[in-house]
């Protein structure tokens, strides 16, 4: 099948290369030229595990290509997936503004029946929304095309995007017409041989279904977090208490990690879009809004610990800081705990060596100029060079090399032998006997 794939971010990339793998020919439009000239020179713009292997060899093979022309790429398909970015507006609602723009250019140029297909996290109405705009192109241009309009959202995770869309769990179709259905069906088949996966539904299901996975699974982790709180003041280790009721069959062991809070481009705004849409229709989400603020706590409980250690003022100290995605396998530092916990630090007067081992080129993105200019932050090459003449370290983001250091030779480098585990990674009779005084998330 020939599809185009507009966005080609974390979504649109994987969603385009993973289709072309499967033998369909496929075109990623992005408006960003950077992206597409890199993109057509066998550069990948983000880390992705085994996305740039599909990626270089499907476009060698012809069956992926990159332009940043909507009109042209609409000529050799009629399948159309809208992977544009969703952001928090200033309420938290989802801001719709590249979707709705991206479905009015469809309207402008599509000559044929095509399937317009939201893959976008939306919130619910959305596809009636893109329906909407697409039919007032028309009418602009005067002329009757019949269209479909479909939700299918995606559900990989960053770090294992890959293997995620090749075998997913299961493929969510919304649709109200059977000839998109089948369109549908048909293209999804190839993710699905080993047992049916694709469960199709009503357009408003799809779009809430989205929303409900994730608002769950951020829901485990902020519950989790708030039982973590509660250890540290009674005296109880929460990781004992995540393995006594992980066992527990009806609520196992995924997603009740507690930490530093969750952050990325997904859980976070999409719990705020979700609160809005309840707002909008005068329901009191009391659950999400308890979801979001224990994380958006959560992300201070590294501070707070480093300043009940140290005091509130923290000049003259050094930390080096390990991990700044927002979890390990990305490069993605969009609402990353990292950033809130830098941004506190260097507020109390602190300087920061941080290190993390692909987002470094991000996080010079991210961080204020100032920052390095000063000295207040530097990046370190090496995950031991960022502990080097530091007063603590602060573990963020559980990558593997983080797992077992090398904890004796960190003795001999570290000013103080102090550690502050964010995602209670390390076993803290171990790391005591190793001679470090230690500090996790809900531990004794
Ligand atoms: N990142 C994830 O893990 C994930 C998982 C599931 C769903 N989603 C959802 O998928 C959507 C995309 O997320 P992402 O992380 O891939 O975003 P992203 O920011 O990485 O990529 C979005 C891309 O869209 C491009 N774009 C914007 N307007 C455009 C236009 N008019 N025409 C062509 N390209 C345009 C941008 O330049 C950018 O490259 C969001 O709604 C998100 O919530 C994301």
């Amino acid at each position: 099948m020939n599809l185009t794939v507009i966005g080609t971010g974390y979504v649109g990339l994987v969603t385009g290369a993973c289709f072309a793998e499967m033998g369909n020919t496929v075109t990623c439009v992005d408006v960003d030229r950077g992206k597409i000239e890199k993109l057509m020179n066998g550069v990948i713009p983000i880390y992705e595990p085994g996305l740039d292997d599909i990626v270089v060899s499907n476009f060698k093979e012809g069956r992926l290509r990159f332009s940043t022309s909507l009109a042209e790429a609409m000529k050799e398909s009629n399948i159309y997936f809208i992977a544009v970015g969703t952001p928090p507006g200033e309420d938290g609602s989802a801001d719709l503004k590249y979707v709705l723009g991206v479905a009015r250019e469809i309207g402008t140029q599509m000559q044929d029946y095509c399937v317009v297909v939201d893959k976008s996290t939306v919130p619910v109405g959305t596809a009636e929304k893109v329906r909407g705009v697409i039919r007032e192109e028309l009418a602009r241009r005067g002329v009757e095309i019949p269209f479909d309009v479909v939700s299918n959202p995606e559900f990989l995770k960053e770090g294992a995007a890959v293997d995620d869309f090749m075998r997913p769990d299961r493929i969510i179709i919304g649709s109200d017409g059977d000839r998109a259905r089948e369109l549908m069906r048909t293209l999804y088949m190839d993710f699905s041989r080993n047992h049916d996966r694709i469960l199709m539904m009503g357009i408003k299901d799809a779009e809430m279904t989205k929303y409900a996975a994730n608002a769950m699974l951020a829901t485990k982790i902020s519950f989790m977090n708030e039982i973590a709180g509660l250890c540290d003041s009674l005296g109880a280790d929460v990781e004992k208490v995540r393995l006594g009721i992980g066992s527990d069959s009806r609520i196992g062991y995924s997603f009740i990690y507690p930490g530093c809070g969750y952050g990325g481009s997904c859980f976070p705004k999409d719990v705020k879009a979700l609160i809005r849409m309840a707002e909008e229709n005068r329901l009191e989400p009391v659950v999400l809004q308890a979801v979001h603020g224990r994380n958006e706590e959560q992300k201070h409980v590294l501070s707070r610990k480093i300043t009940a250690r140290f005091g509130s003022d923290l000049s003259g100290l050094v930390f080096g800081v390990w991990g700044l995605a927002f979890k390990p396998g990305t490069d993605d530092m969009r609402e990353a705990p990292s950033v809130v916990l830098l941004r506190s630090l260097i507020g109390a007067g602190a300087r920061v060596r941080a290190y993390d081992p692909v987002a470094m080129d991000v996080a010079r993105d991210e961080f204020p100029a100032a920052w390095f200019e000063n000295g207040s932050l530097s990046l370190a090459k090496h995950q031991y060079e960022a502990v080097e003449d530091v007063d603590a370290l602060v573990l963020v983001t559980e990558w593997k090399p983080f797992r077992h250091p090398d904890f004796s030779a960190m003795k001999k480098m570290m000013k103080q032998p102090i550690i502050f585990d964010g995602r209670n990674q390390y076993d803290p009779p171990r790391v005591k006997a190793e001679g470090f005084e230690y500090t996790g998330i809900g531990r004794r």
